[in-house]
């Protein structure tokens, strides 16, 4: 079995910026530290509200990131606009509600108008594309019908059930999550990423499942940080995919 890669999340670092009006901790800063550490992309969020992430911040890193940037949008025209400025790597489209305190659901990729012409914009400018999706198989269907780059299946029920200690729904949300995983590899040459709401402590039967090439970590990344310092969150972290507790039976 390969090890996922890590992708870390930088948008908290940018969260705790702008809580003060002031310029740091820099975001930038705090991405070439993490890849330094041994991350293999930088997963940035840029919302329509702005709440963390800036288009200055985008465009800087684009400029400084020595690996990949992962830029996470909203379908609309507008973040289509400063994508294809910016030419990420990837980018990975995600729903998005102004009310929510996080990414709360999959994409619904199966019911979006004109969605295929978006992705295709994108696709054309030579940036990758991935969909945050739910483990259901019909998303999958759709993804591979849409002529995607990769999936990032939505951990956030998983990990709810890990901090709820739901031995049931654990189990249920991993056999989800596997099962999605196989079958999205069995019928399309989709890359197979997954996160939300990953921890050191939940993390390592998510990054045992077969062919899962990506995980991208943030909140609880950045949390660790606060206390270890970036450089070995971004270690520890690494090292709970294989020495982390395996939570389910
Ligand atoms: N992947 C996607 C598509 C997300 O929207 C988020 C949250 O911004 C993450 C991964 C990271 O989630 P967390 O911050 O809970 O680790």
């Amino acid at each position: 079995m390969n090890e996922p890669l890590l992708g870390v999340n930088i948008d908290h670092i940018a969260t705790l910026r702008n809580a003060r009006g002031v310029d740091y901790p820099c975001p930038i800063e705090g991405a070439l530290i993490c890849e330094q550490a041994g991350a293999s992309g930088i997963t940035l969020h840029l919302r329509e509200d702005r709440r963390h992430i800036r288009d200055a911040d985008v465009y800087e890193m684009a400029q400084r990131l020595k690996t990949r940037m992962n830029l996470e949008m909203a379908v609309t025209e507008e973040m289509l606009g400063i994508a294809l400025k910016v030419r990420p790597a990837w980018v990975c489209l995600v729903p998005e509600k102004r009310q929510e305190l996080t990414t709360e659901g999959g994409l619904d990729v199966v019911n979006l108008p004109n969605f295929q012409a978006f992705i295709h914009s994108l696709q054309q400018a030579g940036i990758q594309v991935s969909l945050f999706i739910d483990p259901d198989l019909h998303q999958i269907d759709a993804a591979i019908a849409l002529g995607a780059d990769a999936i990032e299946l939505h951990t956030g029920t998983y990990a709810h059930a890990t901090l709820q200690n739901d031995q049931t729904k654990i189990d249920h949300e991993i056999k989800r999550i596997k099962q999605a995983a196989a079958y999205a590899q069995a019928n399309s040459s989709l890359l197979v990423n997954a996160g939300h709401g990953l921890t050191r402590d939940n993390v390592a039967a998510i990054a045992q499942i077969d062919g899962i090439h990506e995980l991208n970590i943030g909140h609880a990344l950045i949390a660790d940080a606060v206390f270890m310092g970036l450089e070995s969150a971004v270690k520890a972290m690494k090292a709970a995919f294989t020495e982390g507790k395996m939570i389910n039976n």
